[in-house]
C-alpha cells in the first residue's frame, strides 16, 4: 500500500469548550489520566475506552510510552532540531524532563531557552502541543530524581557524552565498565552535566481528532495577569 494511502478517521469523541478546565495544567493532567486509563469522562467515552482496552489486552498490548514527548529546540542560527524525551513531572511550574546538559539539546537550550513539546496519544486520538521558556531545575531536585534511577542508568549518565561522536559501541561499553569499577560499592553521584529542565508553557493546545478532519482544537495562551485565554482554533 502506498504511504499516501495510509489514513485513519478520528471518531472516538469530541472536545467542547464547556468541558475544558480553566487551568491548562489541570486539563493536561485530566487527559493524561484518561490516556493511562485512570479516568474516563462520559458514558460513551468510557464505553469506547473499555472496549478499546479489552481489544488491547486481548492482543497482549498496553498503551506504551504515554510520557514520551517530542522536544523541539532551536540553535542560535534558528535551525530547529527535535527528539523524544520522557515527561518526569508536571506541576503548576510546568513540564519536567531530564537529560545531559552538554547534549545537542542542552547546547541549543543554553543558546536559546525557548522550546516546544508535543505529546501524541494515538489510542485517544489526542495531541497536546505546548511551547514556552525552559530553565534548569534546581540541582537538589535533579539530584533527588537521579537517586531514584536504576544504578545502570546512573552509571550510563556518567559514561555517555551525549550527542558526541564515538568510535564504536565497544568504546561506550568500556567506558561504562570503567565507571562501574570506579563506583563499585558506592553511591553513584549525579554528574554536574546532567539534570532536569522545566518548560513553563506560555501556550498549550489540546487537539482532539474528529471525523472528516474537522478536528477540535483549543489553545490556552498565558496572559500578562497570569490568567489563561482559551480560544478555539480552526483545524
Ligand atoms: C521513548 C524515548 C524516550 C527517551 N527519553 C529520553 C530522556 O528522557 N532524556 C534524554 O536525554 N533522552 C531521551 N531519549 C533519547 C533522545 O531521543 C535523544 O536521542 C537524546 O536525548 C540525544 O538528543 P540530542 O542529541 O538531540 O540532544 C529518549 C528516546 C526515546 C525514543
Amino acid at each position: 500500500m502506498a504511504i499516501a494511502d495510509l489514513r485513519r478517521e478520528y471518531s472516538l469523541t469530541g472536545l467542547r469548550r464547556s468541558a475544558l478546565e480553566a487551568d491548562p495544567i489541570t486539563q493536561f493532567k485530566q487527559w493524561f489520566d484518561q490516556a493511562t486509563g485512570a479516568r474516563a469522562s462520559g458514558r460513551v467515552r468510557s464505553f469506547f475506552i473499555r472496549w478499546y482496552k479489552a481489544l488491547l489486552l486481548a492482543s497482549g498490548a498496553e498503551p506504551l510510552d504515554l510520557t514520551a514527548m517530542t522536544l523541539a529546540t532551536v540553535d542560535k542560527q534558528g535551525r530547529p532540531s527535535a527528539r523524544v524525551v520522557l515527561l518526569k513531572g508536571v506541576d503548576q511550574r510546568g513540564f519536567i524532563f531530564y537529560t545531559n546538559y552538554d547534549s545537542r539539546k542542552g547546547q541549543e537550550l543554553a543558546e536559546n531557552p525557548q522550546a516546544a513539546l508535543v505529546f501524541y496519544w494515538s489510542d485517544q486520538e489526542r495531541q497536546v502541543c505546548l511551547a514556552g521558556e525552559v530553565s534548569k531545575l534546581p540541582p537538589a531536585e535533579s539530584e533527588a530524581y537521579f537517586k531514584s534511577r536504576p544504578r545502570g542508568s546512573r552509571l550510563a549518565a556518567w559514561a555517555s557524552h551525549q550527542s558526541a561522536v564515538i568510535r564504536d559501541r565497544a568504546a561506550l561499553e568500556a567506558k561504562w565498565q570503567q565507571i562501574e569499577t570506579q563506583y563499585a560499592g558506592q553511591e553513584v553521584p549525579c554528574p554536574p552535566f546532567w539534570g532536569g529542565y522545566l518548560l513553563s508553557p506560555a501556550r498549550i493546545e489540546f487537539w482532539q481528532g474528529r471525523p472528516n478532519r474537522l478536528h477540535d482544537r483549543f489553545c490556552y495562551t498565558r496572559q500578562p495577569d497570569k490568567t489563561w485565554l482559551i480560544e478555539r482554533l480552526s483545524p
